[in-house]
């Protein structure tokens, strides 16, 4: 069982500058939460309890004003700090000592996912032992990504935001390890733009036989943050689902209290935490069902 995942939340977002000059990308709205709370709600639906959180270097305060350390979600957040982003193998050279002998999940700090029986497939993936394993979906431009060539349910080929086409199955941002994969880390080299990739990690266990892929599945969604555009987009998408069903995407106390990790007390503290909005409005609804 994976009980440990790290979330991968440095990185400067000059794309979306100047929002991001005083602000970690990862902390500004998509619609009616941080994007923080996405990816977090992720690992949340994965029952994986004890998580990281790789920010950069002199924003640990912004974050810790949002997401303390989990006692309110039930959970344990620990935080580390990284000078400068080298590439996202490197969360499991800075996350050595919190995983241990353990195996890891890894999420981007700025990847969203949604779906039905997404948390079902999450509850399937922790089980992984040995190897890793992947979730590709089907993107029009798959240029920007990392992409896997696959065959007869087998990956061929992977490559990092390949010039010429080679699959429309992206890497998306969500990938579970075997404790491996902090020796596989130190071996890589930067590639050309001076970052270590994950696909050479995941080549790495493609070569021992190793790699496995998962699917969100076309009746899911896996959106974008990247530039300001995307981030807007991915905004109203979760605008549209809240407003029309009135149920809230990457709402974690609503997560953790239906995990059982929280219970009433926790939910009305939270709802002090937040102060008078539509998110402790919604807390409130949770404790009068
Ligand atoms: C990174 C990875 C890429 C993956 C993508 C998912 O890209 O290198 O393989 O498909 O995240 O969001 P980057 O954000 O570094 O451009």
């Amino acid at each position: 069982m994976i009980k440990k995942g790290i979330i991968l939340s440095g990185g400067k977002g000059t794309r979306m500058s100047p929002l991001t000059k005083a602000v970690n990308k990862q902390l500004l709205p998509i619609y009616d939460k941080p994007l923080i709370f996405y990816p977090l709600s992720i690992l949340m639906l994965a029952k994986i309890k004890d998580i990281l959180i790789v920010v950069n270097k002199g924003q640990l305060n912004q974050y810790k004003s949002v997401i303390p350390n989990g006692k309110n979600l039930g959970i344990k957040i620990t935080y580390v700090e990284q000078d400068k982003p080298r590439g996202l193998p490197d969360a499991f050279i800075l996350g050595e000592k919190f995983i241990g002998k353990n195996n890891v999940s890894l999420i981007l700090g700025d990847n969203f996912f949604y779906g039905q029986y997404l948390s079902k497939k999450l509850q399937e993936c922790v089980k992984l032992k040995r190897g890793a394993k992947v979730f590709l979906h089907r993107v029009k431009s798959p240029e920007k990504y990392g992409v896997a060539k696959v065959k007869n349910n087998k990956i061929r080929l992977i490559k990092e935001k390949p010039k010429k086409f080679v699959s429309d199955l992206a890497i998306t941002g969500l990938y579970f390890f075997d404790n491996k994969v902090i020796k596989y880390a130190k071996e890589l080299r930067p590639s050309k733009r001076g970052e270590l990739e994950i696909t050479d990690l995941l080549n790495k266990y493609k070569k021992k036989g190793s790699l496995k892929a998962d699917y969100i599945g076309r009746g899911g969604a896996w959106l974008d943050t990247g530039s300001i555009k995307d981030f807007y987009k991915t905004s109203n998408f979760v605008s549209v689902i809240e407003n029309r069903q009135g149920f809230k995407i990457a709402c974690l106390e609503e997560i953790a209290f239906l995990n059982k990790w929280i219970n009433k007390k926790n939910l009305y503290d939270a709802i002090k935490f937040y102060g008078n909005c539509e998110y402790s409005n919604y807390l409130k609804q949770l404790i009068s069902k």
